[in-house]
């Protein structure tokens, strides 16, 4: 593989880690050739940051299909175009089907808001917090077929101060979310990732 990669970011939302991404990617801290940004939401302002960028963004509508497994061929054949070597999640809300997976075999990234395996899934930050925890933080992980469950490669935690808000939380998670996504990034991209079963190796 060359030293450069084509990644494609996908989003559904803010694209506040799109962003930070894309910042790094500006900054010449990460070995990207081409990025690309993939989104199912027509008017989601992680579309807006990708223009800010300069950064090449594609809208695949979700409703102009009437299968899962037809938008992902459209996203397939796109990504396939663009010459597209690894996929990086960022709050995309989508769950991407087995059939999709096979193409990009740990090849894909996600970032999710708690310390996995603990509140997986949708409102995460939400959820630790109403539980109650002390510790929450972040984990950036291979995507497998298991939502949230694939080979963990960083995790930052984070103490829940006494008394602070949900909001200020969710602030305090993202921030982490926009180092940790980057430098987890810089390492798989420089292939110094080695998947051991459960268990990511940083060599
Ligand atoms: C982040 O909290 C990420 O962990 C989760 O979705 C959220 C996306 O936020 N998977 P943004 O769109 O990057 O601001």
């Amino acid at each position: 593989m060359k030293n450069r990669k084509n990644i494609a970011v996908f989003a559904s939302g803010n694209g506040s880690n799109f962003k930070a991404i894309a910042e790094a990617i500006k900054s010449g801290k990460l070995p990207v050739q081409k990025c690309l940004l993939i989104t199912d939401k027509k008017n989601c302002l992680a579309r807006k940051k990708a223009k800010a960028f300069q950064i090449k963004d594609i809208f695949i509508n979700p409703s102009g299909h009437k299968s899962r497994k037809s938008h992902e061929q459209e996203i397939l054949k796109i990504l396939r175009q663009e010459e597209i070597e690894v996929i990086i999640l960022a709050g995309y809300m989508r769950i991407l089907s087995p059939f999709f997976l096979s193409y990009f075999k740990n090849k894909i990234l996600n970032i999710h808001p708690s310390l996995l395996p603990s509140f997986a899934g949708k409102d995460a930050i939400a959820r630790a917090f109403n539980y109650g925890c002390k510790i929450t933080g972040v984990t950036v992980h291979f995507v497998n077929r298991k939502i949230d469950g694939g080979p963990i490669i960083a995790q930052k935690s984070l103490a829940i101060k006494k008394g602070i808000s949900l909001k200020n939380l969710e602030k305090e998670i993202h921030k982490i979310e926009h180092r940790l996504y980057p430098k987890a990034l810089k390492l798989f991209l420089n292939n110094r990732l080695k998947i051991c079963g459960r268990n990511v190796k940083i060599c």
